[in-house]
This record gives structure tokens, C-alpha cells and sequence, in this order.
């Protein structure tokens, strides 16, 4: 999705603008732009393609001199991806970068022409909104924003700049994120905060319809009707070091070899006398008395880890759990209501789908848990309650260590439900909260383990043009996710089936040679499975079985066997994640290609 930085100090601002864009790359972008004053006038240097492109450009056409401006890496949503659509976009006096959506820019569009305003260059909603605000404009800023925003629907931040207010920058928000950084005499905007992570790790959170002005190396807040606002400034607990690669070729490896340290993050705070405790995030065993359904909603990798969240919820706390894709929930007119809780699971706490359903919910009786890793994003700030995941910042798009703490919050929020309810004695909720405790060990010795199979395997991946991925039970909650892995940077066709299933229709596809990864750590099911395996191998297809070392499976039963750590069954999910992600990751390194920035995807989903 889009980012937007802005900056007014002392430093060489284009500078600044880039290398802070350059920590918003992981949102995902087809274009970058920058506007800067220069000796009092508005400079502005645009390019499509990667921020190198842009400073190529510069260097070749003269890089904007000047302390104060803005910036933005766009994703297209209205328009191409091309020179003439980049931001920042221009009115007569006003000049913006947005991230977001304007979902009546026609209607404004169409109020201008009538209103004799005809100059627009591009396709997009963000200039039809610099028009507005140059249509509003009087000499009163604080006037022109707030009559822009009574007229704009949508989701939007902005970043402005006004021609006859130099070294001044306005920014305001309403559904998209901004935060504000104040270093020591200068003052940025940004879409996340590792984009000024190196320069300040305070910040402010600019809450909707609050306008920003930075100015003289600071920062200043009011309303939209120009009522002062006081703000308390918050201090990251990432360092730049920690949004870097710091050594591995990719970040989705680094972000691999990061799991164990962030279950230990995650759990251990919820940890209080050997038992769950998730009173400090508004949960409590009386509110878990009290909850009849789950319905757990979310997109991609975050509803995966609430496939694992069902099976073991509706297991140890017999409570019945719905998972569901955010984007089908919420135009599904659901049944739910007093006595249900809605869990949203999202890394970003910025995904469009699931914050509609939140709002959603918000209207019926139902009461709402969001399990979220970006502090203070959206979705965390709205629900009833929140539990926050601690991965630290994710920069591969495909997500790897958020997914594997979103699953360590799926268990202990099981144990304490079960528990509450009286599902599970004590004795049985202190041994699971233990095993879970002692999780980010396994995890780091089943990377360990794993790594020089998965790298081989991965050989034999790179050139089928489709796969399979199979389980029963748990392992077909995992297989979702180990496929989705796998396509999504691998490019490799792939669909995970429940090895019940194949003999419905889908064996059909297989061929000699065609890969088939059954997920098999479930013991209980382990024989129907090899059943499956044999059924596939029989018809040519090459067979990879991930399963736990002492797992009854003869080598001769698959091509490739990657064994990995025994643990208690229920659990296993949280290690044989690890083989899948590094399937994933070595088959799209084999391939060449871009592994933290995969094709057309995004790493902020904010728009629908
Ligand atoms: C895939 C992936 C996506 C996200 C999905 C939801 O690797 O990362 O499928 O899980 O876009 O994003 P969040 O969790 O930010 O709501």
C-alpha cells in the first residue's frame, strides 16, 4: 500500500524523504515521489518503478534543495502506475501526498468542472482532493482542510503542503495510519514508525480528523476546527536495527530465525504462576465464562492461524469456533450476537476487510478481541479488547514470525478458555501453559534441523508448475497456510486439500513427477494419511512427508521425509510451520525471485 513521510529540520530533506520511504518499501509500491520547498517554491520530483529510479532521475534532473517536504510510495488504485500518476499531486496552491482511498472523488471531480476547475493531469482520487483543498483555499489552512474533509469519503492520510506557507507541512488523517515523529529541532509524518526510526524513536498517534502542522522543528496538533489539541508522546520499542536485515540475505529469513525470540515476547508476559493470564488485555476468566461462540475472522495467513485456533479451541474448551475470511463475513449478514466473541486476528491491525468487520461487529451485542502486532493501528485501538503480539516489525510480505505468534496467542487463549470454563483442570492447564513456555527452544532447533532439507528439497520444486499440499485435521489448518506460503513467492500453482478430499475429484490432477507435501503430525491420523500418500505415489505424483522424528513412516514411504521435533500433537502446528515457510523461502530464492517484495502483493492491505 501507499506510504507517505514528511519532514521539516535541519537536514538535506530529500534525504530524508528517501531513506525513509525506503523503510516503507515492505508496504508494497509502483511508484515514489517527493515535493521539498526550495528557496520558498514547491520543487516536485516524481518517477515510476523503485525509489532508485526516482533518485536516478534526480540525479540526472537536479534533486530538490531545501528542510522541508513530503514523500510517497504509491501502490495504483485509481490509474496506472506511471510518471503523471505518482504523488505528489498538485491544485493551483496545494500540493499532497495520500495513502487511501476516495470513494466520491467522481462526484467531487464532477463538483470542480461544474465550479470551472478542468486541470487535471492524472487518473487518480488524490489529485481530484489537492484540487478541492486549492478550491477551498483562502489563506486559512486549518479552513480549507476542514471543508475538503466534510466533502471526502474514503480512507485517506494526507500529507500537504501549501505554496504560500513555506517550510510548513499539514497532515491529517481519517481510516489510514500516520504517526508524527519529534526528534531534537525537527519533526516528521510517516505511514509506520520504522520510517523515522533513525532519526527519533518518539512519536505521536494522530487520531482521525486531527491535523498535524510541523513546523520550526516541531510538531503541533488541533481539530479540524482549530481547537489546540495536547498529545502524548510515546517511544518506539523497535530500534533501526531491528526494521534492518541485520546479516541474512532477506528479511523473510531473518523474520524465519526471529520466531523464537518473538513467542518468547509474546508469551511470557501472559504467563503468571505457571498459568495463562490475559487480564492486562481486558480478558478475564469471568469474561470467558460468559462466551457461547467464537467467530474468528481475518485474511491470508491471519485466518490460517485461526484455522489452528478453532481445532484447538473447539477441542480443549468445547466452545463451537467459526472461522471465517473477512471479506465474506462481512457482506454475509453473520448471526451473531449477546454471548459470542469476535476474535480479528491481523499483523497489520490495518486491513481493510477485517477493520469493516470489526465496525461490524461493533454494532451488534457481540463483544470483540483483536490480536494484533502493530501497536496502536486501527483495528487494536477499536476493539473491546486487545491482545498484541510482540514479532516486532515484519518487512517480508509474506509473513512468517506474526503468523507464528498469532498461533501462540490462538493457545493460550484456548488454555484460559477451557480452563475458565472448567473444561480442563488446573494440572492439565499448567502442563500445556508449560509446553508452550518451552516452544521458542524447539522452534530455533527445528529451523536448525530443517534448513539443509528444506534448501535441498526446494531444488526439486522450482520447475512444476503446480503442487498439492495435504493433512488431516491440525495439518490441514497447516497445510493452508504452508501452501499459501509457497505460491505466494514461489509463483508455483498450489491449493492445499484435506487428504480426505483427493479422492473426490482431485487425484485426477495428478501426473508423473507432480509434487504432492502431506503435513502428518498428527498421530491419530497418521495412517489414513500414509494412505493418501501411497494413493498419490502410485500415480507418479513425488512425494515430501513432514512429519515428527519418531513418526511410524518408513523412509520407502515418500521421496523426501523432513522429520521434525516431537511434541505434545496439539502443538505441533508451531513447529511444522518451520519446514513449510523454509520450502517456501528457498524455492523462491532457487527461482530468482523477489522474495520479501513479491509480485502485486502488498504487505498493508488497506484497501477492500
Ligand atoms: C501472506 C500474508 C497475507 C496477510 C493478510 C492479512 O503471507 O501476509 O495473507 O496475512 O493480508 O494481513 P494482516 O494480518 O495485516 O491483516
Amino acid at each position: 500500500m501507499c506510504g507517505i513521510v514528511g519532514y521539516v529540520g535541519p537536514r538535506d530533506c530529500t534525504d530524508v524523504l528517501i531513506s525513509a520511504l525506503a523503510k516503507l518499501e515492505y508496504r508494497g509500491y509502483d511508484s515514489a515521489g517527493i515535493a521539498v520547498f526550495e528557496n520558498g517554491k514547491i520543487e516536485v520530483a516524481k518517477s515510476k518503478g523503485r525509489l532508485s529510479d526516482l533518485v536516478e532521475k534526480m540525479e540526472k534532473e537536479g534533486k530538490p534543495q531545501g528542510h522541508a517536504g513530503i514523500g510517497h510510495t504509491r501502490w495504483a488504485t485509481h490509474g496506472e502506475p506511471s510518471d503523471i500518476n505518482s504523488h505528489p499531486h498538485s491544485g493551483r496552491r496545494v500540493t499532497i501526498v495520500h495513502n487511501g482511498i476516495i470513494e466520491n472523488y467522481k462526484q467531487i471531480k464532477q463538483f470542480l468542472i461544474d465550479n470551472e476547475r478542468t486541470e487535471f493531469l492524472s487518473d487518480t482520487d488524490t489529485e481530484v482532493v489537492a484540487q478541492l483543498l486549492d478550491f477551498y483555499y483562502n489563506g486559512d489552512p486549518i479552513r480549507a482542510i476542514r471543508r475538503t474533509l466534510h466533502e471526502v469519503r474514503g480512507s485517506f492520510a494526507l500529507g500537504i503542503v501549501f505554496a504560500d506557507r513555506p517550510e510548513t507541512i499539514y497532515a491529517v488523517r481519517r481510516e489510514s495510519p500516520l504517526i508524527v515523529g519529534q526528534g531534537k529541532g525537527e519533526a516528521f509524518i510517516a505511514s509506520d514508525v520504522p520510517a523515522i526510526l533513525k532519526y527519533t524513536k518518539d512519536y505521536y498517534l494522530l487520531e482521525h480528523n486531527e491535523i498535524v502542522i510541523l513546523k520550526n522543528g516541531s510538531a503541533s496538533f488541533c481539530t479540524m476546527h482549530g481547537r489546540v489539541i495536547d498529545k502524548e508522546l510515546k517511544t518506539a520499542d523497535w530500534d533501526e536495527d531491528s526494521a534492518e536485515k541485520g546479516g541474512y540475505p532477506h528479511f523473510m529469513i531473518k523474520e524465519i530465525h526471529e520466531q523464537p525470540t518473538a513467542v518468547k515476547m509474546t508469551v511470557t508476559p501472559r504467563i503468571e504462576d505457571g498459568l495463562p493470564d490475559l487480564s492486562e488485555c481486558g480478558i478475564t476468566p469471568e469474561t470467558l465464562k460468559d462466551i457461547n461462540n467464537v467467530f474468528i475472522v481475518a485474511c491470508g495467513t491471519a485466518m490460517h492461524a485461526g484455522m489452528v485456533g478453532k481445532y484447538v479451541i473447539e477441542k480443549l474448551a468445547r466452545v463451537s469456533v467459526t472461522v471465517d475470511i473477512a471479506s465474506e463475513f462481512r457482506y454475509r449478514n453473520p448471526l451473531i450476537g449477546k454471548g459470542d466473541l469476535v476474535i480479528i486476528i491481523s499483523q497489520s491491525g490495518e486491513t481493510a476487510d477485517s477493520k469493516a468487520v470489526l465496525r461490524l461487529v461493533k454494532e451488534t451485542e457481540a463483544k470483540t478481541l483483536a490480536i494484533v502486532n502493530v501497536k496502536g493501528s486501527s483495528i487494536a485501538r477499536e476493539a473491546d479488547m486487545v491482545i498484541y503480539t510482540h514479532a516486532g516489525p515484519e518487512i517480508a510480505v509474506a509473513s512468517t514470525k506474526a503468523y507464528m505468534v498469532q498461533l501462540a496467542v490462538m493457545y493460550l487463549f484456548a488454555f484460559e478458555l477451557a480452563y475458565a470454563k472448567g473444561r480442563i483442570d488446573e494440572a492439565k492447564c499448567r502442563d500445556l501453559t508449560d509446553q508452550l513456555i518451552k516452544m521458542p527452544a524447539i522452534i530455533e532447533k527445528t529451523v536448525n534441523s530443517v534448513v539443509d532439507d528444506c534448501q535441498y528439497i526446494s531444488t526439486k520444486l522450482i520447475s512444476t508448475s503446480s503442487l498439492l499440499y495435504i493433512g488431516r485435521g491440525l495439518d490441514y489448518a497447516l497445510s493452508m497456510e504452508g501452501s499459501l506460503k509457497l505460491k505466494e513467492i514461489s509463483y508455483i500453482h498450489s491449493e492445499s486439500y484435506a487428504a480426505g478430499e483427493l479422492k473426490h475429484g482431485t487425484i485426477s490432477l495428478i501426473t508423473e513427477g507432480m509434487p504432492v507435501i502431506a503435513v502428518a503430525t498428527q498421530n491419530t491420523l497418521l495412517e489414513k494419511t500414509i494412505s493418501n500418500i501411497e494413493e498419490v505415489k502410485a500415480r507418479g505424483a513425488m512425494t515430501v512427508v513432514i512429519c515428527d522424528e519418531e513418526a511410524d513412516i518408513g523412509e520407502e514411504a515418500a521421496d523426501y521425509l523432513i522429520r521434525i521435533p516431537k511434541i505434545a500433537e496439539m502443538l505441533m502446528p508451531m513447529v511444522a510451520t518451520v519446514p513449510m515457510q523454509l520450502l517456501a523461502y528457498y524455492t523462491s530464492v532457487n527461482k530468482g525471485n523477489d522474495v520479501d517484495r513479491p509480485r502485486n502483493l502488498a504487505k498493508s492491505v488497506t484497501v477492500e
